[in-house]
């Protein structure tokens, strides 16, 4: 039994589809009855739980083999996870494979979102559980979120001139899938990335083509890229963190093309190009929100 959180999300739902392929069985962790995918199927049991309500998860982990620690960008996200870590050390000695993000093992991050990873890390090796890691890059998914901004032309952001590496959430959700039905990762450290690192200028060309529109980057300084995101709404620990974020991709850290995706799943990492040409239509389409968010 593989217990996955995040089972509704971004990740999540390409994982239990994928982990549904592969004959497992899955306990999938939602926060409301009422928000099960209608594509689970009866080898999904989706058991209700929640990520700050410690005793919840308890329950949630009884009996299982393998849990794919995945939470959500969220100033608790440390908290959320030690409490899925103890749940799964009460269940016995399961396998945890984390979600973290791309540079996880190499050094302290300075971006906010990701110090909930590494707390997550050390509390997984502190509890005695066989683990493995998933770091991927930014998810090329994020582009689909901005497409109120990139209809009227433009693609924001403070990432400078560097190059990206932008993965797809979808090869994540499969990659995990085969660590988690196979042997051999324990304490490995996964880097996912997509086949290629774009700068912002040519992401903007390729959402230019998929659209039949120019857009054109402009980069942004941090302090105008917070403001900007301050004034969709977005609270600020959230929009400090992205610009941290970005601040990453300007430094370069973020450009390496590692071999994760091919290595696990045996065939190319899926391209930004060819999500955007999926997505065309809908990136096209009459906004029905203003409220966007940066990749
Ligand atoms: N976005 C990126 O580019 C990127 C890149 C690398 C790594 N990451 C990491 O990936 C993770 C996010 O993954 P994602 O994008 O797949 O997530 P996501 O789409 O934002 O979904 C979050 C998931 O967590 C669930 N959730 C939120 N709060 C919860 C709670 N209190 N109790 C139980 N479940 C809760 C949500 O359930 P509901 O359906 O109920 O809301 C949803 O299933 C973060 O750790 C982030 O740092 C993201």
């Amino acid at each position: 039994m593989i217990l996955v959180t995040g089972a509704t999300g971004t990740v999540g739902r390409p994982l239990v589809r994928a982990l549904r392929d592969r004959g497992a069985t899955v306990r999938a962790l939602v926060r409301d009855a009422g928000s099960v995918p209608a594509e689970w199927d009866d080898g999904v049991e989706a058991v209700v739980a929640d990520l700050n309500d410690a005793g919840s998860l308890v329950p949630a982990a009884d009996g299982i083999d393998a849990v794919y620690l995945l939470t959500p960008v969220d100033p608790d996200a440390a908290r959320q996870a030690r409490h899925v870590i103890d749940a799964a050390a009460k269940a016995g000695r399961p396998r945890v494979v984390l979600q973290a993000a791309i540079g996880v093992g190499r050094r302290t991050s300075p971006v906010r979102f990701f110090a909930a990873h590494a707390a997550a890390l050390d509390h997984v090796k502190a509890a005695g559980l066989p683990w493995t890691v998933l770091a991927p890059n930014g998810f090329q998914q994020n582009f689909l979120g901005s497409a109120a901004s990139l209809r009227a032309g433009t693609l924001a952001l403070p990432a400078g001139a560097a190059a990206v590496s932008y993965v797809d959430a979808r090869d994540v959700g499969e990659a995990a899938a085969e660590v988690l039905t196979t042997e051999g990762h324990e304490g490995a450290i996964h880097e996912l990335t997509g086949p290629e690192a774009l700068t912002h200028e040519e992401i903007a060309g390729f959402i230019g083509a998929a659209l039949g529109r120019e857009v054109v980057y402009r980069d942004r300084t941090p302090d105008q890229a917070r403001t900007a995101l301050l004034d969709t709404g977005l609270d600020a620990w959230r929009a400090s963190g992205l610009v941290e974020l970005h601040g990453m991709y300007a430094a370069g850290e973020a450009a390496a093309v590692t071999d994760g995706i091919p290595r696990l799943l045996g065939r190319p990492a899926r391209s930004l190009t060819a999500l955007l040409t999926e997505h065309a239509a809908a990136l096209r389409a009459t906004p029905t929100t203003t409220q966007e968010r940066p990749a």
